[in-house]
């Protein structure tokens, strides 16, 4: 077996390796891949806990309403209405549509088919083509969650959690000024706890132990113990902390505590654009749990979040250079992320293997 390497990650290697296709019609960088291989997964958009009115979200450029109509039916659909471009958000939510606030044309939560047009006196002449563009919907992990085109990734259903009765309670969303990929390595990364994390958790060692990382498709995994140090979180006690991370977009922390039973960090950023998400997150605990409540774990974790905000946004480039326009160096503690972006290659490399748009590059 190779030796592990943790040279700069060329994306170009990776997928030139994984492919011997040489005759399709486009050439593709790795950045275009990465964004076609984001249309094509799932993202959150917004919090179940907010579908008492309808929210917005930016999904890669796409402007989105996301409600829960009175039959209970969960829509996210496209946000611009096709009369005359009102903006159904700011509707009102009826049975089974949402009205558009301007002239009350209906569009139905199920299908986006136009349901009634208020200035019609015959409703059987609603031209057929006027709907709006509906997305499939999961409700997850406290979150509305959508894709925008066909999927190429299955929704995400983190294995270590199927046997745990959880609560749920979704963090306030967060505005970051860099791309998924950059927000997830940050989510997961040790090595910077002694110097961003100096208040929340306390002193920790700047040395980091050789890291445990394995990865299975687009699933990466990290075992660490949590030594309990002098932090927010000093009187729980040692715990194990499981890291487990899916392409492209989820990241998560389970702490199995020997004297208080299994708590949750999850963080799920929603790419705006390319290089801007909306970080949507939330923490869990098993029922049961007998440690910190809830408030207090989301009161903890957001300390945290902010910590790193500052020294994310001003990350350059804004997302992974996948094209290679900057040079990167990686050392043993960057395990983690290198094997997080080869995940995100192979989902590069199902969507280039899907597609005849793209050609081998
Ligand atoms: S713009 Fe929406 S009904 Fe006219
Ligand atoms: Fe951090």
């Amino acid at each position: 077996m190779a030796a592990p390497s943790y040279q700069a990650f060329d994306a170009r290697k990776e997928i030139m390796t994984t492919t011997a296709e040489t005759t399709r019609p486009a050439t593709a960088t790795k950045r275009e891949l990465a964004e076609a291989a984001m249309r094509r997964s799932w993202f959150p958009v917004a919090r179940i806990v907010d579908l008492d009115r309808p929210q917005t979200a930016t999904l890669l450029g796409t402007n989105l309403v996301i409600y829960r109509a009175g039959n209970g039916t969960v829509a996210v659909q496209d946000r611009r209405c096709p009369h005359r471009g009102g903006d159904l958000s700011k509707g009102e939510v009826h049975e089974a549509s949402i009205g558009c606030p301007y002239h009350g044309w209906e569009f139905a939560a199920a299908d986006g088919a136009c349901a009634r047009i208020p200035s019609l006196a015959d409703q059987g002449k609603i031209p057929g083509r006027a709907a709006i563009k509906t997305y499939p919907v999961e409700l997850r992990y406290g979150h509305v969650w959508t894709v925008l085109e066909d999927p190429i990734r299955d929704m995400y259903d983190v294995e270590r959690w199927r046997d745990l009765d959880l609560e749920w309670l979704a963090g306030p969303k967060m505005d970051s000024a860099v791309g998924v990929g950059i927000t997830i390595e940050n989510f997961r990364d040790v090595a910077h706890f002694p110097f961003v994390h100096k208040v929340s958790m306390g002193p920790s060692p700047e040395v980091v132990e050789p890291l445990d990382v394995t990865r299975e498709g687009l699933d990466i995994k990290m075992e660490r113990p949590l030594n309990a140090s002098t932090g927010e979180w000093a009187e729980d006690g040692d715990a194990m902390m499981y890291y487990e991370c899916s392409a492209p977009g989820l990241a998560t922390i389970t702490y199995d505590y020997e004297r208080l039973g299994h708590r949750i960090v999850a963080g799920f950023p929603c790419p705006v654009d390319y290089e801007t998400v909306v970080i949507f997150w939330g923490v869990a605990n098993e029922v049961g749990y007998k440690g910190a409540g809830l408030d207090e774990c989301l009161r903890v974790e957001e300390m945290v979040y902010r910590e790193d905000l500052p020294i994310v946004d001003g990350i350059e480039p804004r997302e992974i250079p996948w094209d290679a326009e900057v040079q990167e160096f990686s050392v043993p503690a960057d395990m983690f992320t290198l094997n997080y972006r080869r995940s995100f290659v192979e989902l590069m490399n199902r969507v280039k293997d899907d597609s005849h748009d793209y050609a081998a590059v």
